[in-house]
C-alpha cells in the first residue's frame, strides 16, 4: 500500500510517499527558513502563506522522486492536529481534495503520534517501550504498550525542550532554526565553563515531568551568576553549558522512568532527537537499548504521516471528509504510575 504523506503543521511543507509504511519512496521537505529567519520565529501567517505557495510542487516533486503518478497511490495522510491552524489547514484541505477527487481512503494524522511513530519506519520495534517525544512544541515522556497505548509520564510544566533551545538562540543570535544552531556552535565550547541550575520538581505525581523556564533565565537575564571562575564568557561556551543542562534534565527524568517502569528499550522522535548531546548521552548507555530515527525522520516530514496514516489505514481507520485541524494533541492517555 503507497501512501501519500503530508505535513503542513508548522514551516515545513513536506510530502512523502511511502510504502507499507517502511519504504520511503521519496521524503520532499521544504524549509521555510528564509521567510522567518528575518522574525528569528515563525511568524504563523507567513507560514500559511508559504504553504499555499508551495504545496503543489512540492506534491509533484514527491510523486515524481518517487517514480510515480497519482494513480499508484492506494491512499492519502495529512497532519490534522496540532500545530499551526492556518498552516494545517492547507496540507489538510489539499490532501482532502486530492484523496476527494481520487476515492482514495484519507486519514488524519495526529503530528505528535507521528513523531513518535518515525522509529518504526527504519526499525522492528517490539512493544512496550518508553518513547520519548522532543519538539518544538512538545515535550513528552510516555510508555508505549501497543500501537494504540500511548501513556504520557511526564511532559513539560512551561517550555517545550525543543522552544528552550530556541528562545536562547533567539536571544543570544545564535542563528535561526535555534536548535540545529545551538547543537553547532556548542561542538567548539566548554560545556563546563557554566554550572546552570536542574529543577528539581516535586516527586510524586510530577516524578517524570521537566521544566524549562528555570534554566532559560538562568541563560538569558542571570549568566554571569553561573559563570565558573577562570572560564571565559563566550558563545560557544554559553551554548554548549547551555546544551548540557537542557538535555541533562530530559535525560535525568528519562532514566527515572525507565528504572520505575523497569522498561530498557528507548525510542526517541520529534526535532531535538537530532541533537549531537542527546544521541551521545543515550546511545552510550549499556543499560538501554534507545532506538534514533535519522535526523531527517527526526524533523517534520511527510514519511512519519504516511507511515502513521498506513498503519490507521489498513486498519480500516479512515477519516471524515469533515476532519478539521485543530491545535490541540488528540488520543494520548494522560497518566501517572
Ligand atoms: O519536530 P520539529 O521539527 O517541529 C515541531 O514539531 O516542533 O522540531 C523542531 C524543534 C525546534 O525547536 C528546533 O530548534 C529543534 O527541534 N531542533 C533541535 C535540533 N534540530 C532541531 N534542537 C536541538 N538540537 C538539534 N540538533
Ligand atoms: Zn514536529
Amino acid at each position: 500500500m503507497k501512501i501519500l504523506g503530508v505535513e503542513t503543521s508548522c514551516d515545513e511543507c513536506a510530502v512523502a510517499v511511502v510504502e507499507d509504511g517502511r519504504r520511503v519512496l521519496s521524503n520532499v521537505i521544504v524549509s521555510q527558513i528564509e521567510v522567518h529567519k528575518p522574525f528569528n520565529g515563525v511568524v504563523p501567517e507567513l507560514a500559511s502563506r508559504a504553504h499555499i505557495e508551495l504545496i503543489q510542487d512540492v506534491y509533484e516533486r514527491a510523486l515524481k522522486e518517487a517514480g510515480l503518478g497519482l494513480d499508484d497511490i492506494d491512499g492519502v495522510a495529512a497532519a490534522s492536529r496540532p500545530g499551526l491552524l492556518g498552516a494545517l489547514l492547507v496540507g489538510l484541505s489539499f490532501a482532502k481534495a486530492l484523496a476527494w477527487t481520487r476515492g482514495l481512503p484519507f486519514a488524519g494524522v495526529d503530528h505528535v503520534r507521528a513523531h513518535l511513530y518515525a522509529p518504526h519506519i527504519e526499525n522492528d520495534i517490539s512493544y512496550p517501550y518508553l518513547g520519548l517525544l522532543v519538539s518544538g512544541g512538545h515535550t513528552l515522556i510516555t510508555r508505549v504498550g501497543g500501537f494504540d497505548e500511548v501513556e504520557v509520564l511526564g511532559t513539560t510544566i512551561d517550555d517545550a525542550c525543543g522552544e528552550a533551545f530556541d528562545k536562547v538562540a533567539k536571544f543570544y543570535g545564535f542563528g535561526f532554526p535555534g536548535g540545529a544552531a545551538v547543537d553547532r556552535l556548542a561542538q567548539s565550547g566548554d560545556d563546563s565553563a557554566f554550572s546552570f541550575p536542574y529543577p528539581s520538581l516535586h516527586k510524586g505525581e510530577r516524578r517524570y515531568d521537566v521544566s524549562y523556564s528555570g534554566l532559560k533565565t538562568a541563560v538569558v537575564n542571570q549568566l554571569d551568576m553561573f559563570l565558573n571562575p577562570g572560564c571565559e564568557k563566550t558563545h560557544a561556551n554559553i551554548a554548549a553549558s547551555f546544551q548540557k543542562a537542557a538535555i541533562g534534565i530530559l535525560v535525568r527524568r528519562l532514566l527515572l522512568a525507565a528504572e520505575d517502569t523497569g522498561l530498557r528499550r528507548v525510542v526517541a522522535g520529534g526535532g531535538v532527537a537530532a541533537n549531537s548531546c542527546l544521541r551521545l548521552a543515550l546511545c552510550g548507555r549499556k543499560d538501554l537499548d534507545v532506538i534514533f530515527p535519522s535526523p531527517v525522520l527526526c524533523t517534520d516530514n511527510g514519511a512519519m504521516i504516511a507511515a502513521l496514516g498506513y498503519e490507521l489505514l489498513r486498519r480500516g481507520r479512515t477519516s471524515p471528509w469533515t476532519e478539521g485541524a485543530s491545535a490541540r494533541v488528540a488520543g494520548l492517555r494522560h497518566g501517572y504510575p
